[in-house]
């Protein structure tokens, strides 16, 4: 749980006061902390360094347990990220300490030249999200996340940001929610069993939901989404979860619908273009993009977001097996149009075509973004850390580009060149889901997409790197990384 805190530092019980020093400025306002950082600086291995640390037990000066010194570099470094990754750390340290309940001073957000909110919600963040441990497969749990983290500030207006500690953990909570999804095991949540899981948090909150089955996909002539399940034996779903604020008031004056679309792929075998054995393993996190959408959507709902937002979520297992869709099948999609199957392992543009094509028809967004763990080629051009984010639409780009910066799920805006398209041409159907070349990749799958969004305004951001991690990192475990969920929110907020 996050608190805010404020008084006198030295006056208050507890088992630790963590404090950030930095290394070539005071970055504190208060006396009583400026004058414990001054004698810990007397100690000849610290001085503020990134990642130095020295732990004091029993401090004269104050009621705390012990008082831990964190060096967080040079002050033209710092920046809301640099506080999050010192906020995570800090968690991650003294989790093995057994420790339940610390209190972390926030520096002084003039002396960082940043606003409050952005020092203490970077703060709030790391702590939190550097709070999550997954250990639900483990038989022994030896960790156990702290009870309580208070972040304190000296600061005059600390009153209104009261409010600001329950929302940013309202929305770490999405994330973690997101985490888990992709984290958990692709026995454990094939297509039926994750929509269940997904519904069932739902449901606790303000979100109508609708699911479409096999018999309503083939009912509707969802044949992309069918042929991509058709070679599991866990059969493929289209989950809608709606908020809509309107719903039981009086119709307001301005009646936004935003859709997010979000790519459920619950393992990705490649199907009967089978992948090689390398990392198939990670396959699990293909539905990376469905997990941040419904856990958007449930954010949403529990900040009381002031205009309807659709999640619109396919979620199938691409399989091989005797049923599985052939290279070379020709399937007739949602939208009408035919698409030659080029490639099984190219499934997830499959069934974001028929989600987008259905989500338009049903829902006539304002906006629509799709987020999708989409291409191998993406985290060749990127990195690991970075989103792909492509559209025509500058405006929508330069925000969700924004939005990346605030949250550091950063974004980058990538090209969709017209004269590409010719690539993904088709002798016998409408269109091929596999390019006629390998280059390029990431920017042909957003091509793909865009034959089928018409005239809406729309966003498609590629997570395939960010979505995922082998190891941990400052903030985050290794898995899943709910990579998405703040971004969504930031960008909604900010409408
Ligand atoms: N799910 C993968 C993309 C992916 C790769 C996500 C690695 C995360 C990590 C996607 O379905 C896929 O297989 N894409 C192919 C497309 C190709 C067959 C045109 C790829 O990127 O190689
Ligand atoms: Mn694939
Ligand atoms: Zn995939």
């Amino acid at each position: 749980m996050l608190k805010l805190l404020s008084g006198e530092i030295l006056k208050i019980k507890t088992e630790c006061i963590v404090v950030p020093v930095c290394e070539d400025e005071e970055i504190h306002a208060d006396p009583a902390l400026i004058h414990l950082i001054e004698n810990a600086k007397k100690i000849k291995e610290f001085n503020g360094e990134k990642d130095d640390s020295v732990m004091l037990f029993e401090p004269s000066e104050s009621k705390a347990e012990r008082i831990l010194f964190i060096g967080i570099g040079k002050l033209d470094k710092i920046n809301a990220e640099v506080l999050r990754s010192f906020a995570g750390k800090t968690i991650k340290q003294l989790i093995p300490k057994e420790l339940s309940e610390i209190i972390i001073c926030a520096p002084s957000p003039e002396k960082l030249h940043l606003t409050e909110e952005v020092v203490l919600g970077a703060i709030f963040e790391g702590a939190f999200l550097g709070n999550h441990i997954f250990d639900k497969y483990k038989k022994d749990k030896k960790r156990k996340p702290l009870k309580t983290v208070s972040v304190f500030t000296d600061s005059k207006t600390a009153k209104s940001q009261r409010l600001l500690a329950s929302r940013i953990q309202t929305v770490c909570r999405g994330t973690i929610l997101a985490r888990e999804w992709v984290s958990m095991p692709p026995n454990e949540k094939q297509p039926e069993r994750l929509v269940r899981s997904m519904v069932k948090a739902a449901e606790k909150e303000d979100l109508s939901f609708t699911i479409l089955d096999e018999k309503a996909l083939k009912q509707n002539g969802m044949g992309a989404i069918l042929a991509v399940g058709s070679g599991s034996r866990s059969k493929p779903r289209l989950l809608i979860l709606d908020y809509n604020p309107f719903k039981n008031r009086k119709a307001p004056k301005t009646k936004k619908t935003f859709v997010l679309v979000g790519k459920g792929v619950t393992f990705d075998s490649g199907g009967i273009n089978l992948k090689p054995s390398g990392s198939l393993d990670e396959m699990k996190m293909d539905m990376s993009g469905a997990a941040s959408v419904a856990a958007t959507l449930i954010t949403l709902a529990r900040l009381k977001h002031k205009f309807r937002v659709v999640g619109v979520l396919p979620v199938v297992e691409n399989m091989p097996s005797g049923e599985a869709t052939r290279p070379g099948d020709i399937i007739k999609t949602y939208s009408g149009k035919t698409v030659e199957i080029g490639n099984t392992d190219a499934e997830g543009r499959l069934i974001l075509i028929d989600a987008m094509s259905y989500a338009i028809k049903m829902f006539k967004p304002d906006v629509m973004i799709d987020m999708a763990t989409l291409t191998g080629a993406c985290i060749i051009a990127l990195g690991e850390k970075i989103a792909g984010v492509f559209s025509t639409d500058e405006p929508l780009v330069k925000d969700i580009v924004a939005s990346g910066e605030a949250t550091a799920e950063r974004c980058w805006p990538m090209p969709m060149p017209e004269d590409y398209k010719p690539l993904l041409k088709s002798e016998f159907a409408d269109i091929n889901n596999m390019s006629s070349t390998r280059w390029g990749g990431a920017i042909t799958a957003a091509l793909f997409l865009s034959e089928f969004v018409e005239d809406t305004r729309w966003a498609h951001i590629d997570i395939a790197g960010p979505a995922y991690s082998k190891k941990s990192g400052d903030y985050c475990g290794a898995g899943g990384t709910g990579f998405g969920v703040r971004l969504l929110i930031d960008f909604l907020t900010k409408i």
